[in-house]
């Protein structure tokens, strides 16, 4: 058959859509080392599902390499989730960015036993406009799951998540806690920044520019403030402190590198809320890679992005951090891409998978 070219408008982009999946080798989060294993043997790869000319391998959740973190006599009850993040979908600018959103939202309409949520971890779209936000809602309403969101810098400083807020988050305030068969879930408003528009008398666009660009100095870091603090605080006094927490943000609830701003800088803060609990995931996205990381008992899961993939940054050997995936190639439109999944079993053990996107087919052999 004469090979496709992506560039030529006629060509039906989605018929690019590789033969998808894990790293060849398999990439599994064990929550009891803080580590991403690549042990999958054949008895891994038993499920396939054909997606429209995706394919989709996954291992079983509870396959021998799954689990277990610091595991709690918790009253809670298995359940799957799965976690979206970075789609920085822009209508007509860049068509692609819903082609990639399309997949994985096709990916996780297929699961089976299909998750109990979806959560989706900001930077839906890329220039926070009213057109952009409707142009993925209509994107996102594919899904069957319930989805859940929180805010990336990307869908906040045009309008300060007006639309955001109440269109997606539909909460008063863009931090909230919900309880799921036994699990205590919290969202968090990770990309917060203090105001540095108002003296500088930048317009909105200005402010968005500014803060939606990872190296601009001129943002400032990020911070969850003493307002969200105080509120996690007071939500989690009254959670016992066996359920196990999974807590979501946008950015990363440590000190990544600074001058990406893949950072928070009240990180000892929201640590010290964290520490009492035995097991404690954080889930984030903003960082477009995997990455693992651990402090005491906090799990922290960097989210795959569906838009682009980002580089590591200098810190991430010297912080000791762990996840691996192969150099994206360019001319693979969804290559270093992907989604994740999460499992909550009734033993309070929390467990997640990277469908990390390649070039290479999975190898089954
Ligand atoms: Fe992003
Ligand atoms: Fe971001």
């Amino acid at each position: 058959m004469k090979p496709l070219d992506p560039h030529k408008s006629d060509a039906p982009l989605d018929r690019f859509l590789p033969s998808v999946g894990v790293a060849p080798g398999g990439a599994l989060f064990d929550g009891s080392r803080a580590m991403l294993t690549r042990q999958w043997t054949r008895r891994g790869f038993l499920r396939a599902v054909a997606l429209g000319g995706a394919t989709l391998v996954t291992a079983p959740l509870a396959s021998p390499f799954g689990v277990t973190s610091a595991v709690a006599a918790t009253g809670a009850q298995d359940f799957t989730f799965a976690v979206l993040a970075d789609s920085h979908t822009m209508g007509n600018r860049n068509p692609v960015m819903k082609l990639r959103l399309e997949a994985a939202i096709r990916q996780i309409n297929a699961l089976n036993p299909a998750p109990d949520f979806v959560m989706y971890l900001g930077d839906a779209i890329h220039d926070g406009t009213p057109e952009q936000f409707k142009y993925f809602a209509e994107i996102i309403a594919g899904l069957k799951p319930p989805v859940y969101f929180l805010a990336g810098e990307h869908d906040w400083y045009l309008d300060m998540g007006e639309y955001y807020l109440d269109r997606f988050i539909r909460r008063p305030a863009p931090y909230y806690s919900l309880d799921h068969k036994g699990a205590h879930i919290i969202a968090l408003h990770g990309s917060n920044l203090n105001d540095f528009w108002t003296v500088r008398r930048l317009t909105p666009e200005e402010r968005m520019h500014i803060a939606g660009t990872v190296n601009d100095i001129g943002q400032g870091p990020f911070l969850l403030g003493k307002a969200q603090l105080d509120w996690i605080e007071k939500d989690l006094a009254k959670v016992p402190k066996d359920t196990p927490l999974l807590v979501f943000s946008h950015t990363p609830l440590y000190r990544y590198f600074r001058p990406w701003n893949l950072w928070i800088e009240d990180a000892e803060e929201i640590q010290a809320l964290l520490k009492p609990f035995k097991t404690v995931q954080v889930f984030h996205a903003h960082v477009h890679h995997l990455v693992e990381h651990a402090i005491g008992n906090i799990r922290f899961h960097g989210a795959l992005a569906t838009s682009w993939p980002h580089p590591y940054p200098d810190t991430y050997h010297t912080l000791g951090l762990q996840g691996q995936m192969p150099r994206s190639n360019p001319a693979n439109l969804f290559d270093g891409l992907g989604w994740q999944r999460g499992k909550v079993a009734a033993r309070g053990a929390v467990t997640h998978e990277d469908i990390l996107w390649t070039l290479a087919p999975p190898s089954i052999s």
